[in-house]
């Protein structure tokens, strides 16, 4: 299931750039949910980030909870070439010790890790 993203309007911490990235976003959502053969889901790994990381990540530009602004947001991950869609699973499956290790399942770390890549900008 897709929820359409309201318009931007919330200025967390890189509220500016994540306008344009958030449609982007909702339009690869779209566009995945139109191909089923895709192996991992970023709309349900969406869903799980809004759940489970947004009490301390900025995860997307239409999440209700405002975050830490120390705490890198999934905007910036996922614009680091050092986080890829493998080394965000590797590290979900054993997660730094300053963040809670949640006990992510496979499929959830693998949604979680193609959501978070799939906000890098084009
Ligand atoms: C209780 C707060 C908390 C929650 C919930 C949380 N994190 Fe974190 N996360 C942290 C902290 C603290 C760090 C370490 C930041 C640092 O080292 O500066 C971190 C770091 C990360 C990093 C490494 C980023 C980097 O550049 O070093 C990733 C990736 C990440 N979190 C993903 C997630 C995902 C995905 C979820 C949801 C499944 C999540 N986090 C939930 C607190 C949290």
């Amino acid at each position: 299931m897709v929820r359409q993203q309201e318009a931007p309007q919330s200025f967390l911490a890189k509220g500016h750039r994540v306008g344009l990235q958030g449609m982007m976003v909702a339009v690869l959502c779209l566009s995945g949910a139109l191909s089923p053969a895709l192996a991992a889901d970023a709309a349900a790994g969406k869903a799980l980030a809004l759940q489970w990381c947004s009490a301390c990540h900025l995860v997307a530009e239409d999440q209700p909870m405002a975050t830490s602004v120390s705490l890198p947001s999934f905007y910036d991950m996922a614009k680091d070439p050092d986080w890829t869609e493998a080394t965000l699973a590797t590290f979900l499956a054993d997660p730094h010790p300053k963040m809670p290790n949640m006990s992510l399942g496979n499929r959830e770390i693998a949604n979680l890790a193609k959501y978070i890549s799939s906000l890098a900008p084009e």
